[in-house]
């Protein structure tokens, strides 16, 4: 076959997004428990190598334009620079970024600015140290500040901020966290929880809602809405105090933007997930390591791309969680 990743609704998916691994060094209650996962065994995990390779299938037969890599942590990856300039040295250039929780990125920064990375996102979602230590059961608050600083340093810009906010844990950090950000010239994000927990404990009744969200901001910050087009970025943003500045929230759950989606999701084992959501996925490491050709795999991942549905389904009474946790699909 020829041509880019269509799906039955008409959406193309031209941002794919690389887990480049299942584990982390934090342990987010939301997210993990504290004794970690099953991590997957190294002989499944996908190559550097591999990995590359399935990228430029991507750009140079699928027409995907932007790659995010994304983990568990990807820092954790000693590759992650070189895969970074494989990715890079693609033509046509895909824009290249990160999702990250920071930790050892003060120290990483500036090689992954030499190998062309384009741009930073970090996930923290408490500035007191204290609650860091309780939500992530890790004292590194330092570390993640230190890294978010070093990015900002190397051009990693914009430097975007991802806070999940829950009931009566960190939800007072709303305002702190936007002020912070506003200082040192980060793009913060507010993300409504997903049901994409290890635990399965999710429930809607107790996530912190879009409206939740613009209700605590709005005590101390005046937010209008920003006329900029959105195109299919999940976020919706707020000129705050009336701009330059703003603020996003990606209301997944209350306001979805799947009718807009163009994701396409590799797993660190090798797994093409045309959907966060999906409840099946196409195995690219068996094609890959049985001597796949590029146009084989290529075809494989148009048809895995055939599947998706329209939307995630979280309200059909129907819906039924991913068994992958987001920490094994990667964020
Ligand atoms: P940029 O703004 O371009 O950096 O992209 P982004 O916001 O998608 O990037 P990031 O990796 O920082 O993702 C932020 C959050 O958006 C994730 O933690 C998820 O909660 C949510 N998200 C990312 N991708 C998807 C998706 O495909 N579907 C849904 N529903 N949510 C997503
Ligand atoms: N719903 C929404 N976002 C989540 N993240 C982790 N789990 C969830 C979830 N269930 C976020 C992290 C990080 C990003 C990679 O994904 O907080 O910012
Ligand atoms: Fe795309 Fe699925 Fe996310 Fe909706 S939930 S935006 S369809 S990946």
């Amino acid at each position: 076959g020829t041509g880019g990743l269509v799906d039955r609704y008409g959406r193309t998916a031209t941002d794919l997004r690389v887990s480049l691994t299942d584990r982390c060094n934090l342990r987010c209650t939301y997210c993990m428990p504290p004794e970690g996962l099953d991590w997957l065994p190294k002989v499944e995990v996908l190559t550097d190598e591999e990995i590359v390779r399935l990228v430029r299938i991507g750009v140079e037969r699928l027409g995907v334009r932007e790659v995010r890599f994304t983990g568990g942590e990807p820092l954790l990856r000693p590759g992650l620079p070189g895969i970074v300039a494989a990715a890079t040295a693609l033509r046509p250039r895909p824009e290249v970024s990160l999702t990250t929780n920071a930790i050892g990125l003060a120290r990483v920064a500036p090689a992954l600015a030499e190998a062309g990375l384009d741009r930073i996102n970090v996930s923290l979602d408490t500035l007191d140290p204290v609650r860091f230590k309780q939500l992530t059961m890790r004292d590194r608050l330092g570390d993640v500040l230190a890294g978010m600083a070093a990015a900002q340093d190397a051009g990693l810009t914009p430097v975007k901020v991802n806070a999940v906010l829950l009931h009566g844990i960190n939800d007072v950090d709303a305002v702190p966290l936007l002020d912070y950000c506003l200082e040192h010239g980060y793009q913060l994000r507010f993300i409504e929880q997903m049901p994409l927990d290890a635990h399965h404990a999710w429930t809607r009744g107790r996530m912190v809602t879009a409206e939740d969200i613009l209700e605590r901001l709005s005590v101390a910050h005046t937010l209008t809405p920003d006329t900029e087009a959105r195109g299919s970025a999940p976020a919706e943003r707020w000129l705050v105090d009336g701009g330059p500045s703003t603020v996003g929230i990606i209301a997944s759950v209350t306001r979805s933007f799947c009718g807009t989606c163009d994701r396409t999701r590799l797993t660190a084992d090798g797994q093409i997930r045309n959907c966060l959501f999906a409840r099946e996925e196409s195995d690219l490491r068996a094609a890959l390591r049985s001597g796949a050709t590029d146009d084989e795999i290529a075809d494989r991942w148009r048809i895995a791309t055939l599947s998706k549905l329209p939307g995630h389904g979280i309200d059909d009474p129907s819906f039924l969680q991913p068994t992958r946790p987001m920490s094994a699909i990667g964020g």
